[in-house]
């Protein structure tokens, strides 16, 4: 096996080792480079470096060495040529839609996505001149295609989707882009590598929250975007550079430890979720319930083709009314009420109060996000655990 390229490993073995040469740092842990300039060998050097004919490290807000590890991993595990780390999943998104738009640009991207990302594209993005046309049934191809305009320069598409589950059609929709000679990115947050590489159906940019599934403990907010080295290497020379969201060192480390067990604790994630979500669809005060594992869910069989596992987020919504599915979020002993997804410990939310609050309530309709949803990101305890404690918080409805 040839030391310093590792792209060849499986993906288990690309968490532990991808990106990091151990002879090189003499350290069989990643170390953190917690410095923001990097000495230059001579002038011509630092020209070179700063014109991107060479690689090399410029300064903190471009690159760190750290960072460069887990960029270099992350790279293979989505089996891409180039990563770029920011310091949010929201940032990520920024930069990797800002790097391709120019003022009056458009691009179409799925109605169903997380709060934020909503946000960023209807209220921020306009503010500089660039639209975004959204599609509210995303599962019919041709809503996206009469979406595309001669001012498109993009389609995005987040599965699955943050908080109903809606799966995307990777393959159709990048067949789709490049028909119109437009990119297809994916947030590829919720899957992770480790259930879904968009690059196999022709996604070209992927981006991340990886402040979820990637760091796997709640540590650190942080974000990512991968992708043909032309593009990372555009944006990095352009927006990022401009911009200036780079992640700090210490949660590249942090990423670096957290990816280790990747494969491990999504299969369990996975298994986890599946038991959670067959006991809740027999369940008398549920009503439905939203996980792609579940064969009634609108787009199981898609799911299956283009997912190794189907993750650990699902959400369901309750019998009654808002008060009971309220009731419900309070009475969770073991579940932790908290905005976020992701994580090793399993955590509930009430996505019209909280993740997507700044939505309106029609706009949320429009979504399939009623007030009485819950939503569960199921983590690595004891299933049985997990079930207990669901089940005596859903007593609590009358
Ligand atoms: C699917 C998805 N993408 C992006 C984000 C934004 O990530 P961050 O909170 O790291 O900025 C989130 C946050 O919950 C998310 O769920």
């Amino acid at each position: 096996m040839d030391k310093k390229n590792k792209r060849n490993l499986k993906f288990d073995t690309l968490c532990l080792h991808a990106g990091h040469d151990v002879f090189e740092t003499n350290s069989i842990v990643p170390p953190i480079y917690q410095s923001v300039a990097y000495p230059y060998e001579s002038a011509e050097y630092a020209a070179k470096l700063y014109n991107y004919e060479i690689e090399g490290f410029t300064y903190g807000r471009m690159d760190n060495p750290t960072s460069r590890i887990f960029e270099d991993r992350l790279a293979a595990l989505e089996l891409s040529e180039k990563s770029l780390l920011a310091s949010s999943g929201m940032a990520a998104e920024f930069i990797a839609c800002v790097g391709l738009l120019e003022k009056n640009d458009e691009f179409v991207s799925s109605g169903t996505t997380y709060g934020g990302t909503n946000q960023l594209f209807t209220v921020t993005f306009p503010k500089f001149g660039m639209n975004p046309r959204l599609v509210y049934n995303p599962e019919n191809i041709d809503n996206w295609a009469e979406a595309i305009t001669n001012k498109t320069k993009f389609l995005f598409i987040e599965t699955p989707s943050n908080p109903n589950l809606f799966i995307g059609d990777i393959e159709a929709l990048a067949k789709l882009a490049h028909d119109h000679g437009l990119p297809l990115i994916v947030d590829n947050t919720i899957g992770s590598p480790a259930l879904q590489q968009p690059v196999k159906f022709g996604a070209d940019i992927m981006v991340h929250s990886g402040t979820k599934y990637l760091s796997g403990n709640s540590t650190c907010i942080s974000g990512a975007i991968v992708g043909k080295g032309e593009y990372i290497d555009h944006i990095k020379a352009t927006e990022y550079r401009n911009i200036g969201p780079a992640i700090s060192p210490f949660n590249s480390w942090l990423l670096l430890l957290g990816v280790e067990t990747l494969g491990l604790r999504m299969k369990k994630h996975s298994e986890n979720a599946q038991a959670v979500a067959e006991f809740l669809e027999g369940h008398s005060k549920v009503v439905s319930v939203n996980y792609p594992g579940l064969q009634n869910h609108p787009q199981h069989e898609l799911a299956k083709k283009q997912m190794k596992g189907f993750s650990a987020l699902l959400s369901f919504v309750t019998k009654g009314q808002l008060e009971d599915a309220k009731n419900v979020i309070d009475a969770f002993n073991l579940f932790i009420h908290a905005g976020h997804l992701g994580t090793s410990v399993s955590l509930a939310t009430h996505p019209a109060f909280s993740t997507h609050q700044q939505i309106t309530q029609e706009e949320r309709i429009k979504l399939g996000i009623p007030d009485t949803m819950i939503r569960l990101s199921i983590g690595l305890e004891d299933i049985n655990d997990l079930i207990e404690d669901i089940d005596q918080a859903l007593s609590r409805i009358s």
